[in-house]
């Protein structure tokens, strides 16, 4: 019997210490110390020796689980101590390697367009109005001195939502707007810039484009007041070295009517593809304000005057940029994108 104990103690001893993480150890530990273990067994069944061996082979079993009982302790912090270890070299950083940096976005060209023309408008005292893109038929229309069936309807294809109400086609209805908000005869200079609608699609049109407007009113506004507040602008946008022509045109809502060119950003007017030869780009409309529109928002056109004029957004971002198809604008393709 003792040998038997000595040998099963050199036996947990040695298992004790070959085990290699914490789940062996507690299976060991079972094996000889739990409930039904080797050990436990022993102790369990000493009512079979005679009343000489039983308190010594006690005494025997009770020293062989101490010693046990000392290795698992002391094996419990070396395991746990290597599976700390472990675990923290499986969690650390390399704080030398370089960061990862998040992209920041930037404005659209659309975007950039639109604030460096706001802004060129805003330095020569300009303020900011904005109005609804759905409009009703009678500021998109007839406070422009278009009133219902008049031809000049056909010129902007519409999307309407019902007979009364579209997509505004342009940013002139703020014109009214404007006026409307205000005291009658009280000076105007407000620019607008948005968005609006029509039914068109290709190279050089999309159903949603950006237009900035721009009204003045006060006393004796002339045309000569229409074309130095223009040049100034077109220089700004464009450079100083374009020639600027005011070439005669019609609007139902300005009288005198002038559509704007520059020479030819591309060709310097010499005539080319973008400019179809003639050595001239058409930039915006504008004239001074119809006396009927004046009227209609409470204007006395015998007592003050002004002038207006609205541009295309997309189209001087793409000759700003030497863009030839304006779809571009929209596909959000980052390589395109990402050059301005
Ligand atoms: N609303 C016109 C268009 O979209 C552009 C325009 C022309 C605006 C002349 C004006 C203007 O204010 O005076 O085609």
């Amino acid at each position: 019997m003792e040998k038997e104990l000595m040998s099963l103690h050199q036996q947990a001893a040695q298992e004790l210490s070959a085990v290699n993480d914490l789940n062996e150890l507690q299976d060991a530990k079972v094996k000889y110390l739990g409930k039904k273990g080797i050990l436990t067994g022993i102790l369990r069944n000493m009512g079979n020796l005679s009343k000489e061996e039983r308190p010594r082979i006690g005494q025997m079993v009770n020293d062989i689980r101490i010693k046990l009982e000392d290795i698992i302790t002391g094996r419990t912090e070396e395991l746990k101590e290597k599976e700390l270890l472990i675990k923290l070299k499986s969690e650390t950083i390399d704080v030398t390697l370089p960061g990862r940096r998040t992209n920041l976005g930037h404005k659209h060209p659309i975007t950039l367009t639109m604030d460096n023309i706001k802004n060129t408008f805003m330095r020569m005292g300009f303020t900011v109005a904005e109005g609804p893109e759905i409009e009703n038929d009678y500021y998109n229309f007839e406070a422009l001195n278009l009133p219902k069936d008049h031809p000049a309807r056909d010129m902007q294809d519409s999307f309407y939502i019902t007979p009364e109400f579209l997509l505004r086609t342009h940013t002139s209805p703020v014109q009214a707007r404007t006026m409307q908000s205000c005291e009658p005869n009280s000076p105007v200079r407000v620019i607008v810039p948005g968005k609006v609608y029509r039914r068109d699609y290709d190279a050089t049109h999309s159903p949603m484009f950006h237009q900035v407007e721009g009204l003045v009113v006060d006393n004796g506004i002339r045309f000569s007041d229409l074309k130095g507040t223009l040049e100034l602008f077109i220089h700004e946008i464009f450079g100083s070295d374009v020639n600027v022509r005011f070439r005669s045109s019609f609007f139902p809502f300005t009288e005198p009517s002038a559509e704007v060119d520059i020479s030819c950003v591309m060709c310097k007017g010499k005539g080319c593809r973008v400019c179809s030869g003639t050595g001239w780009l058409e930039i915006l409309g504008s004239g001074m304000v119809h006396p009927r529109v004046l009227e209609m928002s409470n204007y006395d056109p015998e007592l003050v005057s002004g002038f207006a004029f609205g541009m295309g957004v997309e189209r001087i971002a793409m000759l700003v940029y030497g863009i030839d198809d304006l779809r571009l604008f929209y596909d959000n393709d980052l390589r395109f994108l990402r050059q301005f």
